[in-house]
């Protein structure tokens, strides 16, 4: 099937690569043309395991393009997926729609034949419905369906979440022609045996923020319990995979650490309880102001626990290892680790960051902290070292090797994730 992916960020060039991966023939369309140069390459602007090759397969085979023409991209299809940011509004707790009400403005009256059009983007409930009634307002005497097709994948695991999801979610409007188009696009996964679960629009927008709702609550649910265990001298770790065995609870999202972060997850808590509060029933989600609370707790914590570490952060230096948000991903918006290491140096300490992939993306946002070309040149005379990120390199540091070339003895494991005792047999501290 023809379609087209408008945004070709982390989740739109993924979905194009897939689509066309499936068989497809898509155009992915963008404004950046910075962005759509590196994909019309064949280099992906931003590191996800395995999209390179799925991209280049898919452009060498003639199934994949890139265009910032509308024209071109209206013209091409009847199928359009909206995959575009809806980022936090600046001071405001709402999703920015901004990006998503252009591309419906920009879109619709360019359209000559019958469309759908299908929302991936996480928005607000409400939203499909509102721009059902701007389509109609737009629409040329053509019949432009909106329906949402929310999308659940992970940064690090895009490739194979979009490949094989655990379940496809469509919000349409009764008697629409959504249903049947999504069935022909997932055909090959529906095969496979992968749910299309197909509820109202406002349901599939809320399935979507209610499970990132849930992952929020859970990772700072055992932070809380964190706080008590550190009061109480007990260990988060081992609380962890006791709880985590029961399965009404699951071991997944029961890491104890710096907490979440990321272009979504606290993003899309914030918009859903302002969502709510629009809605009258603001009561019912003033539990993720308490999840938003202790995850933010949780990078102000971590200062203290180097400051106390160190003695004083002034003049102190501090190694940060880990930048990006979540190891497989180059992505540090919102990021706790670089939002501690902009803490520390603001408290005085000479702090230098490393991170496998996400240097680029670091530097452009924090130009100001000192950043190294590997983890052992970031521990060079260093009093402290932290663990932020935990990239499988960090985690199998040789803490010998780091001794060589630090200064102090301190290590602190903001994600739970090193061997503790390896680090004291070579006589580090360790904290957590
Ligand atoms: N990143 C993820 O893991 C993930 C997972 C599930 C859902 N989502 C949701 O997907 C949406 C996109 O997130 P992202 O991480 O890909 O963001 P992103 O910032 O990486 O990408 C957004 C892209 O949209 C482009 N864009 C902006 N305005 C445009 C316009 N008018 N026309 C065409 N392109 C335009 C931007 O240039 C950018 O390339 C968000 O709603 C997000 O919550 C993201």
């Amino acid at each position: 099937m023809k379609m087209t992916v408008f945004g070709a960020g982390y989740l739109g060039a993924t979905h194009a690569a897939c689509m066309a991966e499936l068989g497809h023939e898509v155009l992915g369309v963008d404004t950046n043309r910075g962005k759509l140069a590196k994909l019309e390459a064949g280099d992906v602007p931003f590191y996800e395991p395995g999209l390179p090759e799925v991209l280049r397969r898919n452009i060498d085979q003639g199934r994949l393009n890139f265009t910032d023409s509308y024209a071109e991209a209206a013209a091409w299809a009847k199928t359009h997926f909206i995959a575009v940011g809806t980022p936090q509004k600046k001071g405001e707790f709402g999703a920015d729609l901004s990006y998503i009400d252009a591309v419906i403005d920009e879109l619709v009256p360019l359209l000559t034949d019958d469309a759908v059009l299908f929302g991936k983007s996480t928005v607000p409930v409400g939203t499909a419905a509102r721009l059902t009634t701007r389509v109609s307002q737009l629409a040329r005497d053509v019949d432009v369906e909106v329906s949402w097709n929310p999308e659940f994948l992970r940064e690090g695991y895009a490739v194979a979440d979009t490949l094989h999801p655990d379940r496809l979610v469509l919000g349409t409007r009764p008697g629409g022609r959504a249903e049947q188009v999504a069935r022909e696009i997932y055909a090959s996964l529906i095969v496979d045996g992968v749910p299309l679960l197909v509820t109202d629009l406002a349901t599939a927008e809320l399935v979507k923020v209610s499970a990132n709702a849930f992952l929020a609550t859970k990772i700072s649910f055992i932070n809380a319990v964190a706080e008590v265990c550190e009061a109480a001298g007990a260990d988060i770790a081992a609380l962890s995979d006791a709880i985590g065995r029961d399965p009404r609870i699951g071991r997944q999202f029961l890491n104890a650490g710096i907490g979440f972060g990321g272009g979504c997850l606290p993003k899309d808590i914030r918009a859903f309880m302002a969502r709510a509060g629009e809605l009258g029933a603001d009561q019912a989600l003033t539990l993720l102001r308490e999840v938003d609370g202790i995850n933010m707790r949780r990078r102000t914590r971590m200062v203290e626990i180097v400051r106390a570490a160190s003695g004083t952060l002034i003049g102190s230096r501090i190694a940060v290892l880990g930048a990006a948000f979540k190891p497989g991903s180059d992505d540090v918006r919102d990021s706790p680790a670089l939002n501690v290491a902009g803490q520390l140096q603001l408290n005085g300490a000479a702090v230098t960051v490393y991170d496998p992939h996400a240097m680029d993306n670091s530097r452009r946002l924090f130009p100001t902290l000192d950043y190294s070309t590997s983890a052992m040149e970031a521990c060079e005379g260093a009093d402290s070292v932290l663990v932020l990120t935990e990239w499988p390199e960090f985690v199998s540091l040789d803490p010998t090797s780091v001794s060589d070339v630090a200064r102090g003895r301190n290590i602190i494991d903001g994600r739970y994730c090193l061997n503790r005792q390896d680090w004291e047999s070579a006589g580090w501290t360790y904290h957590a």
